[in-house]
């Protein structure tokens, strides 16, 4: 489905997903309040202590860009990569104001505009976005230290390709995490491209262990995480999602 993700409803459900406040987000007391903040808890994932002075991270996948600001506390230099033009033109205009116009929906056309600005402490002087495709990455961005991929397998028509790129544009040591809920949808991926969810001569397979088979040659599995994430679609209406991550160390062939 190219254009699921070019629509203004999509950019503002994602402004809303990566830049409100905990408050503006989830106003109630009750709820799944540990599930806010996955770009933060995502990016906490990188262990800082090990990265050079001049270290070069690539968010693949980045939508609205909050985890490629978050990777530019400690990374002097973060590519956030994403198929929607119209997610890297919303990324661009707030790398380039630093403000984040966004409605916090209540029903249907009812709802609150605020502007919210970037969190203290990020680098936007060290953050750049370029649209492109993870299946079909261009030589010219190099290799980096440090890889986020949330929660985009299961949005692409053929996720083994983009898991096999990771190799080719990870410097050895890099700290690759890889993430998703796998929440298979036939719009996205055939049932014949999926990493898991289906039985093969009656074993189960999972998506997990699919990105292990595909990644282990080239890194070793450094840690394992379940990281909730919680989507605002209205004030009422919310998509409640555990991502399954992996963490993984580039070999040195
Ligand atoms: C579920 S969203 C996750 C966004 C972000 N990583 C996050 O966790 O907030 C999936 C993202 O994958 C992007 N995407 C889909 N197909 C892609 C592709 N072929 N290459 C790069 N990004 C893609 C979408 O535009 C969207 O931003």
């Amino acid at each position: 489905m190219p254009d699921y993700y070019e629509t203004a409803a999509q950019v503002n459900e994602y402004l809303v997903f990566h830049y409100a406040n905990i408050e503006q987000t989830l106003r109630w007391e009750f709820g799944p309040h540990q599930a806010f903040g996955f770009h933060t808890r995502l990016a906490e994932c990188i262990d800082s202590s090990q990265l050079s002075e001049k270290s070069r991270a690539l968010d693949l996948g980045c939508a609205v860009g909050r985890t490629s600001f978050e990777l530019s506390r400690y990374c002097s230099e973060v590519l956030g990569i994403d198929f929607s033009h119209s997610f890297i033109d919303t990324a661009n205009n707030i790398l380039n104001s630093g403000e984040i116009p966004l409605v916090l929906t209540r029903e249907g056309q009812l709802g609150d505009a605020v502007t919210n600005t970037l969190p203290d402490g990020v680098h936007p002087e060290r953050v750049s976005f370029l649209q492109g495709d993870a299946e079909a990455l261009p030589g010219s961005i190099g290799r980096f230290d440090v890889i986020t991929f949330a929660n985009v397998l299961d949005r692409l028509p053929h996720p083994r390709v983009a898991l096999d790129k990771l190799a080719e544009i990870s410097n050895p040591g890099a700290q690759v995490v890889v993430c998703s809920p796998f929440t298979w949808w036939d719009e996205f991926t055939s049932p014949e491209e999926r990493l898991g969810g289906f039985k093969r001569n009656g074993e189960d397979v999972t998506s997990h262990d699919s990105i292990v088979s595909a990644l282990e040659d080239n890194f070793t599995l450094e840690a394992t995480y379940d990281l909730p994430f919680l989507i605002r679609e209205h004030e009422r209406k919310y998509h409640f999602s555990i991502a399954q991550t992996s963490k993984w160390i580039r070999l040195e062939n």
